[in-house]
């Protein structure tokens, strides 16, 4: 069965005196290593410090597709686990939109992730454009499936993939739990197709305006495994709500 995860995205956001804060409120209860943030790159290793107490496995929210060398501004795979970090979103919607990383970028990126032992989480969404034109299958089924070319996993645990539609993005238009479902329903099958029955339990996180109001319809759905959580993972009462929903 695929686990449920709640993980923050922080995006370019807190100072260091939110981080701290954040994590001094911080009370979870049932914290079954699901629970994770991913902090601007400047933060992951005082997260990683502050959030040893509570379980919370940190990561980034980016990284190399290579190994090292010189590749100005790029986050190593290979230190980000040296420091303690377990996974980095690859392929998000602002990065795809702002820094032109394409499909094919975004998989030299999980390749590096899943060889290094780094979770990669693969954001995959359509625009509102692309929904209009009723493009949205399409669009997401080609991003996951040129995101996962010739990956191999050994395991569920390996990968993770969220669907987050551009257009819920920070705009508090939250996709309704039906339209949510059938996304996560075909990219469930595409990844049937793709890995066999280890498809099956491969967790599909669901991203956009999520927040303590609309998160348990969402996981109410079968194949919604979790949440990627901009704005409302920033406060920890209400990362704390969202992460106890994971245990309904
Ligand atoms: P919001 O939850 O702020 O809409 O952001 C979603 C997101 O982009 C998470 O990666």
């Amino acid at each position: 069965m695929a686990k449920t995860y709640m993980i923050g995205n922080w995006k370019m956001n807190q100072t260091l005196a939110e981080v701290e804060s954040f994590f001094a409120n911080l009370s979870l209860e049932n914290n079954q290593n699901n629970f994770w943030i991913s902090p601007q790159t400047l933060h992951v290793q005082k997260c990683i410090t502050l959030g040893a107490s509570t379980g919370i496995l940190i990561g980034s929210q980016n990284c190399s597709d290579q190994d090292y060398g010189a590749y100005t501004g790029e986050v190593s795979t290979e230190s980000l686990i040296e420091m303690g970090g377990h996974f980095s979103l690859v392929g998000h919607s602002e990065r795809r939109a702002y820094y032109q990383e394409s499909d094919e970028f975004i998989n030299k990126k999980i390749k590096k992730s899943i060889e290094k032992g780094l979770v990669p989480v693969l954001c995959i969404g359509e625009t509102l454009e692309q929904r209009e034109a009723g493009d949205t299958f399409s669009i997401v089924l080609s991003q996951l499936k040129n995101g996962l070319i010739n990956i191999k996993l050994n395991n569920e645990a390996e990968l993770i993939v969220a669907y987050e539609p551009v257009w819920a993005i920070g705009t508090g238009k939250t996709a309704s739990p039906e339209q949510a479902a059938e996304v996560h329903d075909k990219i469930r099958e595409k990844l049937r197709e793709i890995f066999g029955e280890l498809g099956e339990d491969i967790s599909i996180l669901y991203g956009g305006s999520v927040k303590p109001s609309n998160v348990a319809t969402l996981l109410a759905q079968k194949n919604i495994n979790g949440g990627l959580v901009g704005g409302a993972s920033l406060k920890s009462e209400s990362f704390a709500e969202l992460c106890a929903a994971c245990s309904l």
